[in-house]
């Protein structure tokens, strides 16, 4: 009986010992399972950084069209790998024959903030990340597919093949089945809460693609497939909202 419990001791500790050193390893992995491409409506981007502060006002672009978050690298059901590599510092001259396609696509919402801020935080975060794979393995090239998927993928042209149109409301089911009807694949549709009203307004849609950039079912990330409230409708903003309710006299 002793004997039997020392070994389990033994093994508990050794179990425990396996997932702490998995915890605290000092160089956070590079390995991941699928590239995420996540798009913003910038309509709903720009809310939520007018929320955060009074003063804040927003850069939109010309276009009606959704506009690029970031293409990350991640594992299955968690966030991830991020700031993979701090010996590839972001140079913004690499990214001056891409420039003007990046500022109307990529498009920094939060107006004022440093020139290429949005830009440097994504290819630290998660381009750093990407460059194990051949088409993404430098930063021109990691901004140059990001900006090839969103015109083969943008999610204004997707949702409307759809019947989903901006200025109207719908269940994020309907969302999420455009979508798989439309691609072939599942992808993941994001909200964001207007606490005032208690609205609630698509954010951000992700696709997935496997590592040779062919789409694939984002079965498996964090969140799939969406963190909006399954039992009311949201909104597909046409403009800009706010917190305050228009009052008609
Ligand atoms: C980080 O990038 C540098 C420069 O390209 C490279 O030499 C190094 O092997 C990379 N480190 C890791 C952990 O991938
Ligand atoms: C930044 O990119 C430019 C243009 O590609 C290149 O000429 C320059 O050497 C790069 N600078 C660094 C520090 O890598
Ligand atoms: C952006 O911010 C500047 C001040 O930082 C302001 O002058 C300009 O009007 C703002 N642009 C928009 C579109 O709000």
């Amino acid at each position: 009986m002793r004997k039997y419990n020392i070994a389990l001791y033994i093994f508990l500790l050794s179990l425990l010992y396996i997932t702490q050193g998995r915890k605290s390893g000092k160089q956070t992995s590079n390995e991941f399972d699928v590239l995420i491409f996540t798009q913003h409506w910038p309509l709903t981007a720009c809310f939520l950084w007018k929320e955060s502060s009074q003063k804040h006002s927003c850069s939109l672009p010309k276009r009606d069209e959704w506009t690029i978050h970031g293409i990350w690298p991640t594992k299955y059901n968690t966030l991830g790998p991020e700031y993979c590599n701090r010996s590839l510092p972001f140079n913004a001259s690499a990214l001056a024959p891409l420039q003007s396609e990046l500022k109307e696509n990529w498009i920094d919402i939060q107006n004022g903030s440093e020139p290429y801020s949005f830009w440097k935080h994504e290819w630290n975060k998660h381009g750093t990340c990407a460059v194990t794979i051949k088409a993404l393995n430098n930063e021109f090239n990691y901004f140059e597919e990001g900006l090839k998927l969103l015109y083969k993928y943008n999610m204004i042209d997707v949702l409307a093949k759809a019947n989903i149109l901006p200025g109207q409301k719908y269940k994020v089911e309907d969302m999420l089945i455009g979508i798989q009807k439309v691609l072939n694949k599942r992808g993941q549709v994001m909200c964001a809460q207007n606490k005032k009203t208690g609205e609630s307004y698509v954010s951000e849609i992700r696709i997935c693609f496997d590592k040779t950039l062919q789409l694939v079912d984002c079965d498996g990330i964090y969140h799939f497939p969406t963190n909006c409230d399954r039992s009311k409708q949201i909104i597909y903003p046409s403009n800009v909202p706010t917190n305050h309710r228009v009052i008609q006299i």
